[in-house]
């Protein structure tokens, strides 16, 4: 190094580069890199010019230390303005990008609910069951026999015609009822039995009130002493709990071949308290289920003694429960899969 003068032009040429070279940066991360590599103590421009030391005459040692210094001052300084800028403009756009507006209206979250067949079947096992109810389960596929004749239906009886039946061979069809749950549970128990039997039944019948598929819920009690009025006292306190407390119920006579007597049984109407309105046709009561005192004929037929036990069985529509609960008047609208439907009948 001859003199300052050829040193004062290299720092001024190295001044220029790092200059320009900053303007070109436009990120903090670059700016980093780029720093690095200019103070590197045995690459970098400015980084190495301290071991050059070395090669500088004793007498002008100390100058240029000196400007070595300043020159690395002065790039720090413009490395770390060039930083706080950058980062601060960085900083300002990702908030700009995060940014929440506690204003928007909020997203609706989509929820499922269970289907009203699914409701009113819950709420009435629950309602039997705390009355110590067990539950039975049949089967879909039934054979004749526990369909009908051991239910003092044998063939060619004209209640037969109740209930247009899906027969898939002589001997086999889809069950029209789930009383034929009460031959099975009575051919394998002998009395106390209470049971509850809820399932789906099969009927050709298609109109609005009525589906070829559609479920039920059977009720069976047999035991020494049971008479109409145990069924009546235990329908009070079921439609008491599903319709409301003031309901009340009436039994009509009716004809089932499997119950003597046989009776219909309406509850006093829930929307208008019994004065009359469209629901229950001006009358004041709506009709829900079909019911009696167990035929002796049954109980025989299972081996159960008929001059020790006596029962009752009920069978409850639940699609007709769920309907009149929730104000449908079409079926068909509890097998759909509307979703505008089905999202307003949420309990
Ligand atoms: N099984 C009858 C029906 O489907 C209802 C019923 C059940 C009637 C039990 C009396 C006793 O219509």
């Amino acid at each position: 190094m001859a003199d300052f003068g050829e040193l004062g032009e290299k720092l001024a040429g190295i001044r220029n580069e790092i200059a320009e070279e900053l303007i070109k940066i436009k990120d903090s991360k670059s700016v980093y890199e780029y720093r690095k590599s200019v103070m590197d103590g045995k690459t970098g421009k400015v980084g190495s010019l301290m071991r050059e030391m070395g090669k500088i005459p004793a007498e002008m040692k100390a100058e240029y230390g000196k400007r070595v210094n300043e020159m690395k001052n002065w790039v720090q300084e413009r490395f770390e303005e060039i930083d706080a800028r950058l980062k601060a403009e960085e900083m300002r756009r990702r908030y700009e990008s995060e940014k929440i507006d506690v204003t928007m209206p909020s997203k609706k979250r989509e929820h499922g609910n269970l289907h009203p067949n699914t409701l009113v079947r819950n709420q009435i096992v629950d309602i039997f069951g705390s009355m110590g109810f067990d539950i039975y389960e049949g089967t879909e596929i039934e054979t004749d026999y526990y369909n009908f004749t051991a239910l003092n239906t044998p063939q060619d009886h004209p209640a037969r015609d109740m209930q247009d039946t899906f027969y898939l061979s002589p001997e086999f069809l889809l069950r029209t009822q789930t009383s034929a749950g009460q031959i099975h549970v009575m051919e394998a128990k002998q009395p106390p039995i209470k049971i509850i039997s809820p399932g789906k039944v099969f009927r050709s019948d298609d109109d609005a009130t009525h589906s070829p598929m559609f479920t039920q819920m059977e009720g069976l009690v047999v035991d020494k002493g049971i008479t109409l009025c145990d069924l009546k006292g235990m329908l009070d306190v079921f439609v008491q709990k599903i319709f409301g407390e003031n309901t009340k119920t009436r039994l009509r006579p009716s004809y089932f071949p499997f119950t003597e007597p046989s009776v219909e049984v309406d509850v006093s109407c829930f929307q208008c308290g019994g004065c009359g309105c469209r629901l229950c046709k001006g009358t004041g009561w709506i009709e829900v289920l079909g019911a009696g005192v167990v035929n002796k004929k049954v109980l025989e037929g299972c081996g159960i003694d008929s001059d020790v036990y006596s029962g009752f069985a009920f069978g409850i529509g639940i699609e007709r429960i769920a309907m009149l609960k929730y104000g449908i008047n079409n079926i068909k609208l509890l097998f759909g899969s509307d979703l505008r439907v089905l999202s307003q009948l949420d309990d």
